[in-house]
């Protein structure tokens, strides 16, 4: 049996409760600053919610990614070379993995996602596309180790990381993250990565708070998930989407603000909210070239080259196992 085969990535009640995530809901709304990890706006509908995101005028990055990936093949074949097994973090978006495996001409494909569903969906998906390579799904949570499987052992491997999904990180969980990822990954490995740019404050904030208000439903659906699942009684009509740059941690954060003063419960537990009060449901962190560097060199990565799109509105990032040679 390989490593990651018969482990319960979600643990569940008598009544079907993800007992995780009524940890991390109780414990949230418990702090000064009521907060939830952002990974729980991803259920079903959230996970719909934000494929709509993805083609919204205001948000940019999936267009500007993909305009990297579409444009660049031929430089990602220069410097990746051929015959790697790439590792991609997240379940591959249909549109950008193919990107990236034409111009690579890779050994093998290895996609990771605790969403055994959405995994095997694309891996089904890549194999149609690509029907020389082989493909094997691990269904697994990235932020730990995982064992890759055995058909890839004597590969080098390519870590795909798009979209920024780092950004949701704070740093430091960020940092053990990459560092995870090498361990993950091996000596002679690369990794590609997408981090979105600092840019015109006006341009984040409508990027989180579209006219359509598909943002907004998205930050809502973690109030209606919560109702429904943890037996919640939050008002959802009395809380109102709120996205705002916070330049001391260059990061847009979501937050759920009370439109009036609130009580409600949750799984069986009481809860107020004043007028105004938020509960913070993500952040969005921003990065310029260095700061981008140091987290890559913090997490155990030496950057190797960066490419924009067109409006330098988008980065992605190769970097390498290898410690620089010229480092004492
Ligand atoms: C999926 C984490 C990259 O932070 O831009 C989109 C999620 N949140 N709109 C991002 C998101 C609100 C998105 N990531």
């Amino acid at each position: 049996m390989a490593a990651n085969e018969g482990l319960k990535l979600v643990e569940r009640d008598e009544d079907g409760v993800d007992l995780a995530f009524r940890a991390d809901v109780l414990a949230g709304l418990s702090e000064v600053q009521k907060a939830v990890p952002a990974r729980w706006l991803y259920d079903d509908a959230g996970s719909q919610l934000f494929e709509d995101i993805t083609s919204l005028p205001e948000y940019y990055p999936t267009r500007s990614e993909t305009e990297i990936l579409s444009d660049r093949g031929a430089q990602f074949a220069e410097a990746i070379g051929p015959g790697r097994a790439v590792v991609e973090f997240g379940s591959g978006s249909s549109v950008k993995t193919p990107l990236l495996l034409h111009a690579i001409e890779p050994d093998a494909y290895v996609p990771l996602d605790i969403s055994g569903d959405f995994l095997r969906a694309a891996a089904a998906d890549l194999a149609v596309k690509f029907p020389g390579l082989p493909v094997h799904p691990v269904e697994a949570d990235f932020t730990k180790h995982v064992a890759l499987p055995d058909e890839v052992a004597a590969l080098s491997k390519l870590g795909f990381f798009p979209g920024s999904t780092i950004g949701n990180m704070i740093p430091r969980t960020a940092v053990d993250l990459l560092r995870e990822m090498r361990g993950t990954l091996g000596d002679e490995a690369m990794l590609l990565i997408g981090m979105d740019l600092i840019k015109d404050v006006d341009l984040l904030e409508a990027a989180y708070d579209d006219a359509a208000g598909v943002t907004a439903e998205f930050n809502l659906n973690l109030a209606r998930r919560i109702n429904r699942e943890l037996d919640g009684t939050i008002p959802i009509e009395n809380l109102r989407h709120v996205a705002r740059w916070d330049d001391r941690f260059a990061r847009v954060e979501m937050h759920l603000e009370a439109q009036e003063d609130l009580s409600f419960s949750v799984a069986g537990h009481d809860f107020e909210m004043a007028k105004g009060e938020t509960v913070h449901t993500e952040n969005s962190h921003k990065f310029d070239q260095r700061s981008s560097y140091m987290m890559l060199l913090a997490g155990g990565w030496t950057p190797c080259e960066r490419w924009t799109d067109r409006e330098g509105h988008f980065s992605l990032i190769l970097a390498e196992a290898a410690i620089p040679r010229s480092a004492p």
